[in-house]
């Protein structure tokens, strides 16, 4: 079944098509390119969405998945994920859009309560007041123009962000619409622009970080890890990956790792 939903948000409709629990939800953006793709299956506990495997995948690298903050809950993919694999971990996800919240209760199964309705900056601001604390903080948030918003990457949020996390906590963010190769004028210019974001955050937290890569030839969408207390080899994403689904005794997903690429020469952000 296919369902609009009208967004205080986007100016385009929400569109979530729901067969027998294989859910995905699309919105365009004024550039008419899809601007929340989420995929989910409810029954098989999967997602296929290439973007949202990498950002699972991060979340499984760190060893105590205890608290998780989602910056920008979109479609839903990522929390269900981690509600049906990881249900001891506590969730906090904040979203501007409330329209998001009525698909989590009539499509998603969404269980998490604390989700809250507000700017990314200033509850990130009102949790680093109260001290806080994350093992894991994941960044999605893009506006309806398709671009991460510029009031919203700065230096205070980050810095913010690095107080919300425990010292092995990990901070990952996504770059959709990282066309490095294509010759387009506006990916250009988000390029240039994720370039400089990416170089503020290296300054930030100075420590490890990784990136991983779509396979798209196009180099479409790079999600990028903060605060790694190592470099690693897409071996060791795999091993550890398969250590922490046999110890949590979950079945292990081959779609997590299918395809990804690693930036070991970290070119892609230079
Ligand atoms: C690309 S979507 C996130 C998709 C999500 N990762 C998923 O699994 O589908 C980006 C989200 O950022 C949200 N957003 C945009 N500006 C925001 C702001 N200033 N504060 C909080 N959320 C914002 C949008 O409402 C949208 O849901």
């Amino acid at each position: 079944m296919i369902t609009e939903y009208n967004s205080t948000f986007y100016s385009e409709p929400i569109i979530v098509e729901n067969l027998d629990g294989e859910v995905s939800v699309n919105v365009l953006d004024n550039l008419n390119r899809e601007s929340i793709y989420s995929w989910y299956n409810l029954n098989t506990k999967n997602t296929e969405s290439d973007y949202i495997n990498k950002w699972i995948l991060w979340g499984l690298m760190q060893p105590s998945i205890n608290k998780i903050l989602v910056l920008g809950w979109g479609g839903w993919a990522y929390i269900k994920y981690i509600e049906d694999h990881f249900i001891y971990a506590e969730i906090t996800a904040v979203d501007i859009d409330p329209t998001m919240i009525k698909i989590a209760k009539e499509q998603m199964q969404i269980k998490t309560d604390k989700l809250v309705t507000w700017d990314v900056v200033q509850f990130t601001d009102k949790l680093a007041k109260k001290w806080e604390k994350f093992d894991l903080i994941l960044f999605d948030i893009y506006g309806s123009t398709g671009e991460i918003p510029l009031h919203i990457i700065k230096e205070k949020l980050f810095k913010n962000l690095k107080k919300l996390l425990y010292p092995s906590g990990i901070f990952s963010i996504n770059y959709a619409n990282f066309f490095l190769r294509s010759h387009d004028l506006i990916d250009q210019e988000r390029k240039t622009k994720y370039i400089a974001f990416h170089k503020e955050l290296v300054n930030i937290y100075w420590d490890e970080f990784i990136s991983f890569l779509s396979p798209d030839p196009e180099g479409g969408n790079v999600s990028v890890s903060y605060n790694l207390d190592k470099s690693y080899t897409m071996d060791d994403i795999k091993k550890e990956y398969f250590k922490k689904v046999e110890f949590e005794d979950i079945e292990a997903d081959e779609n997590l790792i299918k395809d990804i690429k690693l930036d070991d020469k970290r070119r892609f952000l230079r």
